[in-house]
């Protein structure tokens, strides 16, 4: 049987918040999911395919960046009035999985800075703390690539958040870019933020006891790293 249908698996929820963005939901976007998603997908082909969305996912995040009207001679002699990319950019990735993404960005954005930042759960408080923060000096004048590949609670890109704008990044500068969300980290996440925007490729069923994202793809860490 052959499916020519856009995908249907995708949990839609009621309303999504209007700072939330989607990739085109296509059947080619789903059999990628599909791969990754796999519990019998070797490491290899989690690499390639992960890669592949997370592309997909940085290049829509740009489309995000503000554009200048911008005029260029071609090599005919002709006049082109196009645009040009305005303002400065970096990538801060949430360690660890967040520095998966961060080869992504760089095959898009020659030599752009990355900063990186731990956060961890607080076995005393439950609370997310952040442990290490390396930010690029001059943060404050760029917009922020802000890459984890799982939204499940929404705690870690939380404080993540907290820390950048610490750092002089208006949330309106921020754009968080994510693979898989949970509908209830989504929520919290958003309704802390509602200035930042978001770029995620799927969104899930929702959070097991364990946090873990359903239908999910299990640890995303543990699947690029170590199976
Ligand atoms: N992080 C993961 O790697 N997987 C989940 O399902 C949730 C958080």
């Amino acid at each position: 049987m052959v499916l020519e249908n856009a995908p249907s698996s995708q949990t839609t929820p009621a309303a999504l918040p209007p700072s939330v963005f989607t990739l085109p939901q296509t059947a080619q976007l789903e059999a990628l999911y599909t791969i990754i998603r796999d519990k019998n997908t070797s490491r290899g082909d989690f690499l390639f395919y992960s890669d592949r969305i997370i592309r997909l996912l940085v290049e829509e995040g740009l489309n995000h960046l503000p554009v200048i009207p911008k005029t260029v001679e071609t090599p005919t002699g002709a006049t082109y009035e196009g645009v040009g990319f305005e303002g400065k950019i970096c990538g801060v990735s949430i360690l660890r999985a967040g520095e998966a993404m961060e080869a992504g960005l760089r095959e898009v954005c020659r030599s752009v800075r990355i900063g990186k930042i731990l956060i961890q759960r607080d076995e005393e408080t439950a609370q997310a703390k952040l442990f290490y923060a390396k930010l690029p000096q001059d943060i404050a004048s760029r917009y922020v690539l802000l890459l984890d590949p799982m939204l499940a609670t929404g705690g870690s890109a939380i404080k993540a958040v907290e820390v950048i704008k610490e750092h002089g990044v208006p949330e309106e500068r921020i754009i968080f870019i994510n693979l898989i969300s949970a509908p209830e980290g989504l929520k919290t996440f958003c309704a802390r933020y509602p200035a930042l925007r978001v770029i995620t490729g799927w969104i899930d069923q929702g959070l097991n006891e364990r946090a873990y994202i359903i239908p999910g793809l299990g640890d995303f860490g543990e699947r690029r790293y170590c199976s």
